[in-house]
């Protein structure tokens, strides 16, 4: 997936390079710099060295030496002062520059860190929103998995504004349904084997299992089709349904993918192959990307076996978005992200 946002210790992350949110004199310090310098060992210390140090909003490069990287980016981030001190576009420096760097490197993938959102006191929301921007900029025109590595949960708390809409959504879709359910349920103290027709009957298993499967019949349907003409009629799959999306939206496939956050590889599998099977965060990535309406979405994923449901908290959070006509999968996976949920794109 292009861009991933994962919540983990950069130091574990095995990539091409991971970027470290250091200092001018590039000397170690706290922080995350100091989770990298310490994972690194000596040898980091004595490369910076002769690096000469670096402007904030620039980047240099070192090895990874004990890191399970093959580079570490050290950029400078800009201290906050306020917001009216250059903050912003030095932040968005440090991003552009380092994935420059990364890609003159010949990395395949890039782990970030949230540079300038700890000690360097830039606000969390506005340092995000900034390393998001910066980041899918970049992928528009380049190949590379970019992880962005958010620590603490306070720093990835996208809109708080936005997070509360999506929880009175939750509540109203989702919690409720099931409080209903559970209270109206017409068995409520029944087991499954109890159940009128839930099976589990004494039936010794395999007439059982002959009873409620027709495929183990002779098969014809009610138009009298024999299953080898209905397999001979399949619908529309999934892949031709997307592909005839795509042009029918005026897209090229790579504007699709790539607002998909979709990688180009895996794209490529499902335009090849018409039977494949994707997984539903792939699905929905799609019909975001494609701005699908709720109808068509619940269309497409049924082409791959899936349904939204509202026992499913992931499903309510997409759902919400589509609804609300908010296709920007980058705010999807803030939220999914703080919910504790898969992201789009995977
Ligand atoms: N993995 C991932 N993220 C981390 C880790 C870690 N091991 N440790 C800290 N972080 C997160 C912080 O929670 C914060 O969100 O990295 C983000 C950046 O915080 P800082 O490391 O304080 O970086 P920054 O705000 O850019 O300040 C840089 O701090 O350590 C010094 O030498 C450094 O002077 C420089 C300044």
């Amino acid at each position: 997936m292009p861009l991933n946002i994962v919540r983990n210790d950069i130091t574990k992350i095995h990539c091409d390079a991971v970027v470290n949110a250091a200092n001018n004199g590039l000397v170690g310090g706290g922080g995350v710099d100091g989770a990298i310098h310490r994972a690194a060992g000596n040898e980091l210390d004595k490369a910076c060295q002769k690096l000469g140090g670096c402007p904030t909003g620039q980047a240099k490069a070192t090895k990874g030496f004990r890191m399970p990287c093959r580079y570490i980016i050290h950029t400078v981030g800009p201290v906050w002062q306020g917001g009216n001190a250059g903050e912003p576009a030095l932040l968005a420096s440090c991003y552009r520059e380092s994935l420059r760097l990364a890609a003159r490197l010949k990395c395949e993938s890039v782990a970030f860190p949230m540079i300038s959102a700890g000690a360097y006191g830039y606000p969390k929301e506005e340092a995000l929103q900034i390393a998001v921007n910066e980041i899918t900029q970049f992928l528009l025109h380049h190949d590379m998995t970019v992880y962005l590595v958010v620590y603490d949960r306070e720093c990835f708390q996208a809109s708080r504004k936005l997070i509360s809409d999506v929880k009175e959504y939750i509540d109203e879709h989702y919690v409720n349904e099931h409080f209903v359910a559970r209270n109206t349920s017409a068995f409520p103290t029944l087991r499954s084997e109890e159940m009128p027709g839930l099976g589990m009957s004494s039936v010794p298993a395999g007439k059982a299992a002959r009873k409620s499967t027709p495929m183990m019949q002779e098969v014809t349907a009610d138009d009298g089709m024999s299953l080898d003409e209905m397999l001979c009629c399949l619908d529309e799959s999934f892949s031709q349904m997307l592909l005839r999306k795509i042009d029918e939206k005026g897209m090229s496939d790579a504007q699709c993918y790539k607002k998909a956050n979709i990688d180009r590889k895996l794209f490529s599998k499902i335009r090849s192959n018409i039977h494949y099977k994707p997984s539903k965060p792939t699905v929905l990535a799609f019909a975001i990307a494609l701005e699908l309406s709720l109808d068509e979405t619940k269309d497409m994923l049924m082409k791959a076996g899936f349904a939204l449901s509202h026992s499913n908290k992931f499903d309510v959070i997409v759902e919400y978005f589509i609804k609300n006509g908010r296709y920007d999968i980058f705010e999807i996976n803030e939220v999914l992200f703080s919910f504790d949920q898969v992201m789009l794109g995977a």
